[in-house]
């Protein structure tokens, strides 16, 4: 019983501290399509380009993400490796823990699993997230992990973006409100809302969050990595079951046809 009771505890904890957080910011819902193979690719560019500067993912090998997500390995080797490493070997980082802790005051954790610890909603909304915040060490804050360590590296994508007033639309029993009268949105002013200051970013609002979807596509495949092939065996052992169960049947026919 005891056994048990502890183990209970432990499979609550990780609620327990995210629940001390205080209120929790919304998450944004993420579609997430693992056989979507340019997705994966633009996210797996973005990954080298934007995080690997500071991030791992060294349960993973590059030669691995080649084959299985179509990048040929020249062209994996000559856009995506900035290590100088070999396409053998795992994706690992030149930055020492303690360093980036002395410059972070937190070190940036390996991200290979990281979509099966966060969520991949939780990725999808922290990525897009940053804001200006002068009183942060990097200048930067982050809705769903306040006083976050890592600085805010997609503002040239996104844009800066900063907390404050907007028109937002009344909301009612999850119903958004409409002027019956006229049609239009009821609005009233919020001033707790992320605002992207317009042109301070290369991408638009839609273009960057479908990088950060192909982006945290990429983490869950990474994640998991053998997902999509387990899904294709699947299918095939369902379907021999289904082919099988027909002759299993003709014989079972075959046996009792005296019996009776
Ligand atoms: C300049 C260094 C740097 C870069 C570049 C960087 N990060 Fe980070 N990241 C950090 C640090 C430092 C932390 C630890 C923050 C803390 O614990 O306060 C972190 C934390 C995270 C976390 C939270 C992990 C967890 O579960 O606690 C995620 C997810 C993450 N980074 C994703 C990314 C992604 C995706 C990119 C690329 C777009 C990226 N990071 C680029 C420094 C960086």
């Amino acid at each position: 019983m005891k056994k048990y009771f502890a183990a209970l505890i432990i499979a609550l904890l990780p609620s327990l501290g995210f629940a001390a957080g205080g209120v929790e910011y919304p998450l944004d819902k993420v579609d997430i399509d693992l056989a979507d193979k340019a997705a994966l690719q633009d996210g797996a560019r973005t990954f080298a380009n934007y995080c690997m500067g500071c991030h791992s993912a060294q349960y993973q090998r590059y030669e691995r993400v080649a084959n299985d997500l179509g990048i040929p390995h020249e062209v994996m080797l000559e856009n995506l490796v900035f290590t100088g490493a070999k396409i053998g070997e795992h994706m690992k980082i030149g930055m020492r823990p303690s360093e980036a802790k002395a410059w972070f005051g937190a070190a940036p954790p390996d991200l290979t699993l990281v979509a099966r610890v966060r969520g991949t909603d939780w990725l999808y909304t922290y990525l897009r997230t940053f804001y200006d915040d002068p009183a942060r060490p990097m200048g930067a804050n982050n809705m769903v992990f306040p006083n976050v360590g890592m600085p805010n590296v997609l503002v040239a994508l996104q844009g800066r973006q900063y907390i404050g007033c907007k028109q937002v639309q009344v909301v009612e029993d999850g119903k958004k409100q409409f002027d019956p009268l006229t049609g239009t949105p009821i609005t009233h002013e919020a001033c707790d809302q992320l605002t992207i200051e317009a042109k301070t970013g290369t991408l638009s609002t839609e273009e960057f969050d479908t990088k950060i979807q192909n982006l945290v596509t990429f983490l869950a495949y990474s994640a998991n990595p053998v997902k999509l092939k387990s899904q294709r065996i699947g299918t095939y052992v369902l379907l021999y079951l289904c082919f099988f169960f027909v002759f299993a049947y003709l014989l079972k026919r075959e046996y009792w046809k005296d019996v009776h």
